[in-house]
């Protein structure tokens, strides 16, 4: 079944808004772990606008599933993650200033380079995923990588999906049959929602996991997270 990791970036978000400590974003992990989430993510930027590299530590403790850490690979993100150890690093190549994650890696161009940073963290026994849009020539950049895992950038996925949801889907799934040829494990992520999720899941059965944040978070204000959870992975 394909695990639902729960992106937690807008809990510290709101708790960043008044400065102080509410909501707690290891009280938030600890609810998602209760109400059936298979891990927590978390994309701590330099600039801490969000996730807290206080909160990077003082989730790590209370992690009874996965932790993936993601985040753009400086010099300081790998020392942090390789201290921590999390089950799981996700690298994203967007740089201190954008708004979101909104480009895979050029897994061509950026090869050796990548290629060093993984060797790194699989010799610490870190599972390792990089971000990659949904194109052939990337998945197989991504294989020369030596990376585990790919994620999958969904965001055009998410957002053909209204005017056309196969069409949308299509180079996912070559994509997906590509990676698990070479052998890759798949994940995905990128505004994945209550609407759009099942047919991305049905489609693309060799998924092992999803991260999920800015939807989940937002649909558990009206239905609760308990609630919210629990139709995410209804529909896994
Ligand atoms: N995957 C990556 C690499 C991301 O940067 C993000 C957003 O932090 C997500 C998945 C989750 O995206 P969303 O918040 O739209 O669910």
């Amino acid at each position: 079944m394909t695990k639902l990791s729960v992106n937690i970036n807008k809990i510290a978000t709101i708790r960043n808004a008044r400065g102080g400590v509410l909501p707690s974003v290891v009280e938030a992990a600890i609810q998602c772990q209760s109400f059936g989430a298979d891990g927590i993510t978390i994309h701590p930027r330099p600039d801490e606008r969000h996730i807290t590299r206080k909160d990077v530590l003082d989730i790590k403790p209370i992690i009874n599933t996965e932790y993936n850490i993601e985040g753009y690979p400086s010099v300081d993100f790998i020392k942090m993650v390789i201290d921590i150890m999390p089950e799981q690093v996700t690298l994203v190549p967007d740089g201190p200033d954008v708004l979101t994650s909104c480009a895979g890696w050029d897994t061509i161009k950026f090869q050796d380079y990548l290629k060093e940073i993984i060797s790194e963290f699989k010799e610490h026994g870190i599972r390792t995923s990089i971000f990659v849009d949904p194109k052939l020539e990337m998945i197989e950049g991504a294989k020369l990588c030596g990376t585990d895992r790919i994620e999958l950038y969904t965001e055009d996925y998410a957002s053909q999906y209204i005017g056309d949801k196969e069409k949308a889907i299509a180079p996912y799934i070559l994509c997906a049959k590509k990676a698990t040829e070479l052998g890759l494990g798949i994940n995905a992520g990128h505004d994945l929602s209550l609407e759009n999720l099942a047919y991305f899941s049905e489609k693309i059965p060799e998924l092992a996991e999803v991260s999920i944040g800015h939807a989940l978070i937002s649909d558990a204000l009206y239905f609760g997270l308990e609630k919210t959870i629990e139709l995410y992975k209804e529909l896994l």
